[in-house]
């Protein structure tokens, strides 16, 4: 029997795969099925700022804009803090895998004083989903990196339990973002987030969103940086997220310095049989290379054995495109 044991932001998971933020998480009934599947913890649907902003101030929050108003108030209705609160107290008394709460943010402003209600309803984690698009002309990219380590500081000010920061892609350099982040007393990252992008129907010219749900390479991305940033900030902690759809990919973010491995879109398309799919995949593969502890091989295969990464990158960029051109 190999240990799947990990420590991922000090909380003992008895295997490394987390259930991402989504609707999988957002009933205690389903968490505990998830515990059942073998899930090591999971992460809940996250609440909005302008969610808790808005049930803490009252309704005027977004007055300019009718359809955003309408839309919180519906959201609101239906996922009211109180109620979120209890989910993780019942999630909390029903199993015995870590649960960690999740806010999708933008801001450091006044919905962090609810974060340590989260913390007293017995979360055991605080993701932080900061989705910050910059769409003025103005904004430079010191004002956008400060705003994620303003809220990043508030917020590890606020709780006592580990705070994660489940980053997107776009930051020209990440590995300084992650290092700066690690400053601000974040326990881990989350590489990487997978926003909502929009599409066009051309047939009825109207705008929506490409596929909910993720495709395997899509996480290539999540490899390389994650092989990179934890071997240039190995005290941080790191959880792979986006395109891991089965149990090698899982070796792979593994190996590539995820401790934690996180899992949404295979679930919705497999149902929740893919856990145990996974985890077996991953003894198999440990005993068949000679690992007894999951914890003996993170980081394996990143960027920590190489002389000169920027060298390394350059050569396998020439040879990528020369081995199609003979
Ligand atoms: C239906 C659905 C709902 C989601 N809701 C959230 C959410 O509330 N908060 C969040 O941080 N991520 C949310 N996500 C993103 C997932 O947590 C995950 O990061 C993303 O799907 C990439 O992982 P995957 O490739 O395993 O699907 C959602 C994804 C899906 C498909």
């Amino acid at each position: 029997m190999q240990a799947l044991e990990v420590n991922y932001l000090g909380l003992a998971l008895k295997n490394p795969l987390i259930v991402s933020s989504s609707g999988l998480t957002s009933t205690a009934e389903r968490i505990v099925s998830l515990e059942r599947a073998g899930a090591g913890a999971v992460v809940l649907k996250s609440l909005f700022e302008e969610q808790i902003n808005m049930e803490v101030a009252s309704a005027d929050y977004y007055n300019d804009y009718p359809e955003a108003h309408d839309y919180l108030s519906e959201y609101t209705r239906q996922h009211s803090l109180t109620q979120h609160m209890e989910l993780i107290s019942e999630a909390k008394k029903k199993t015995d895998i870590p649960i960690i709460a999740s806010v999708c943010c933008t801001t450091a402003g006044e919905w962090i004083d609810f974060a340590e209600k989260l913390q007293d309803a017995g979360a055991d984690a605080l993701e932080l989903n900061i989705y910050l698009l910059p769409l003025g002309k103005d904004t430079t990219t010191a004002d956008v990196e400060r705003a994620y380590l303003e809220i990043v500081d508030r917020v590890c000010r606020a709780v006592t339990i580990p705070v994660s920061v489940k980053l997107g892609q776009q930051f020209t350099n990440i590995p300084a973002t992650v290092e700066a982040l690690f400053y601000r007393k974040a326990k881990g990252v989350v590489l990487f987030n997978r926003y909502y992008d929009p599409d066009i129907d051309v047939d009825n010219l109207t705008m929506t969103g490409a596929p909910v749900f993720s495709s395997p390479s899509e996480f290539r991305t999540v490899l390389r940086w994650l092989a990179i940033c934890s071997a240039l900030v190995p005290n941080m902690q790191y959880a792979a997220s986006t395109g891991i759809h089965d149990g090698k990919t899982a070796v792979k973010a593994l190996l590539g310095g995820a401790t934690g491995v996180e899992i949404c879109s295979t679930i919705y398309q497999n149902g929740m049989g893919i856990i145990p799919h996974i985890l077996q995949t991953l003894e198999t593969w440990m005993v068949k290379h000679g690992y007894t502890r999951v914890e003996d091989f993170i980081g394996k295969m990143n960027y920590a054995g190489l002389k000169d990464p920027a060298a390394y990158e350059r050569t396998q960029f020439m040879r990528y495109f020369s081995s199609l051109e003979k």
